[in-house]
């Protein structure tokens, strides 16, 4: 059996990542391919858990060490229970930020030593390297006038990390921007300012050749 393709979304807050990975599983749902869909930090009961405690819905604040340590422990138990099962079985797996995330929010945001992140994440996930990453690239205003939208919409505030100002957001997108140089062949990145629907279009001009 083929084995399955494991596409990621990543980029800054209120970016679409969380639209683009509902549209892709719900279209890859119509075209009968078998998929499933799934976040981070979480995807599993106990990366879950890991997540209320980094949102800061936790007895305390992780410190900047402790915070990279509980994204990897929520990213081992969700690879090893969820995607990699899920991929040997021929399944797709669209997840909602991945590695690349961590490289660009705990490395280059909170400064933590590069070559331990990326040493230590590759541990955490067993070296599963996605096959395909769409970065959603979005300006700052742009994407804070979008928090803002989502959070009139739906009335649930900016967590912990979002609010972590305009310097922190600055060197994540930075850091998203040289990983995409460094991994041309399996990072896309997107105009992240155009609709949804030309979004998900510019999306899906590249994912036909992996179908
Ligand atoms: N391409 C887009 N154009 C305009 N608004 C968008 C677009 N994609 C998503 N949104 C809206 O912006 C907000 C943030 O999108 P979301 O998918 O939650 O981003 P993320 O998961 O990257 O934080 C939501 O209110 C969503 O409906
Ligand atoms: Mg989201």
């Amino acid at each position: 059996m083929a084995r399955g393709r494991f596409i990621t979304f990543e980029g800054g807050e209120g970016c679409g990542k969380s639209t683009q990975t509902r549209r892709l599983g719900a279209a890859l749902e119509r075209m009968g391919v078998k998929s499933i869909v799934t976040r981070e930090p979480g995807g599993t009961p106990l990366a879950e858990s890991v997540r209320r405690l980094l949102k800061g819905e936790g007895p305390e604040e992780p410190c900047d060490r402790c915070e990279l340590l509980l994204f990897l422990a929520a990213r081992a138990q969700l690879v090893e229970r969820v995607i990699r099962p899920a991929l040997e079985a021929g399944t797709w797996v669209v997840s909602d930020r991945f590695s690349d995330s961590t490289y660009a929010y705990q490395g280059c945001g909170r400064g933590l030593p590069l070559d331990f992140v990326s040493a230590a994440d590759a541990f955490a996930c067993a070296s599963l390297r996605p096959d395909a990453t769409f970065l959603l690239d979005l300006p700052p205003e742009a994407a804070a006038a979008r928090m803002r939208g989502r959070e009139s919409a739906t009335g649930v505030g900016a967590d912990r990390i979002e609010l972590a100002g305009d310097a922190f957001h600055a060197r994540i997108r930075e850091g998203f921007a040289e990983l995409a140089r460094r991994e041309p062949e399996r990072i896309i990145t997107i105009d992240a300012s155009l609709a949804p629907d030309e979004v998900e279009a510019a999306i899906w001009s590249h994912l036909k050749p992996l179908l």
